[in-house]
């Protein structure tokens, strides 16, 4: 299976010859299904349990101890241990942003592009519903499967909120924590069928588009974030300008302080230092770009800051 060649030509700009050959190859694959004990509801002792009586086969996910690659499953979504919110689907790979945020029981937290709620949901799950979570959106219908999601879960310490992300900021309220989770090319995602048709969508210019976006949605975020408190951007996008070159012109504008970050168990490589002729700002080799051939998931880049004192 081929990348069509205005693709291949983009990525080959900082992904050489073997990588490409083994994205090519993930195509042909589907990612690993990957389910994360909502541990809200239920331990991951007793869902091992569950599951397996189900014939199905659960490997623990190295980066994350709540949260399993299963073999042997159909309708993942369907089984009463689902609607009853005892686990959620969840590619393996987006897991990883609420890893790196790291929310502790007690806090205030942003997730400003929440919906339909994977990371609100584990957010929550980690902070053992203690504190308070904004989960916000623009689309009025992801909200709704937000909200779904969040009473599923017995998630009670979120409110959504239905705002554009680049204007929150105004609402002149602070947080310890800010998750953007932003919208994106999801170039991230050729892997398996969906990545076909990644690949048969791809345009040029859309990456520009968005770009545009995620930098106003980021630069919301900064300013929603309290002194010395954390912001964490992620995509499921493969694209600098979507990424690197986004953190880059946010850097120069606001005091930030890019942090390296280090998820065991998990296979990654480093942020770009550079694209297009163009340097990316100090310190953003410490974001980690998961291509989906590592660990057979989706494809994301992450990276974390700390905005100044
Ligand atoms: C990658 S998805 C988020 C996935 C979500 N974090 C999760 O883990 O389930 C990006 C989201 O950004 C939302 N979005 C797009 N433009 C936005 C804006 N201007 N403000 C806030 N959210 C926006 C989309 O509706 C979409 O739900």
């Amino acid at each position: 299976m081929e990348l069509k060649p205005k693709l291949r030509r983009f990525l080959s700009d900082f992904l050489d010859e073997s990588k490409l050959s083994l994205l090519e190859r993930c195509l042909t694959l589907e990612p690993r299904v990957c389910v994360r004990t909502n541990t809200l509801k239920i331990s991951s002792k007793r869902l091992v349990l569950l599951l397996t009586e189900r014939g199905w086969q659960l490997t623990r996910v190295p980066w994350f101890k709540d949260a399993f690659f299963v073999e042997g499953a159909t309708n993942v979504g369907k089984t009463p241990e689902h609607l009853l919110g005892y686990y959620y689907t969840q590619d393996g790979s987006s897991l990883v942003p609420p890893v790196v945020l790291d929310a502790k029981p007690g806090e205030r937290i942003l997730d400003l592009c929440a919906a339909p709620g994977s990371k609100t949901t584990q957010i929550a799950a980690m902070m053992h519903n203690e504190g308070a979570i904004v989960a916000n959106d623009v689309s009025s219908k992801r909200c709704k499967a937000l909200q779904f999601n969040l009473q599923r879960c017995g998630v009670i310490n979120a409110i959504v909120t239905m705002m554009d992300g680049r204007k929150f900021h105004e609402l002149g309220i602070t947080f310890d924590r800010v998750l953007v989770d932003a919208p994106c090319t999801g170039t991230g995602k050729l892997i398996g069928i969906q990545g076909k048709g990644v690949n048969r969508q791809w345009q040029f210019y859309a990456g520009i588009k968005l770009a545009r976006l995620q930098r106003k949605l980021l630069e919301s975020a900064v300013k929603c974030t309290k002194k010395g408190g954390v912001v964490v951007y992620s995509t499921c996008s493969l694209d600098p300008r979507e990424n690197e070159a986004v953190i880059t012109k946010v850097a120069e504008k606001f005091e930030l302080e890019l942090e390296k970050i280090d998820v065991p168990g998990l296979k990654y490589e480093r942020g770009l230092k550079a694209f297009d002729g163009r340097e990316f700002v100090d310190g953003i080799e410490g974001s980690i770009r998961i291509y989906p051939w590592h660990n057979q998931t989706e494809g994301f880049f992450v990276c974390r800051m700390v905005v100044k004192e």
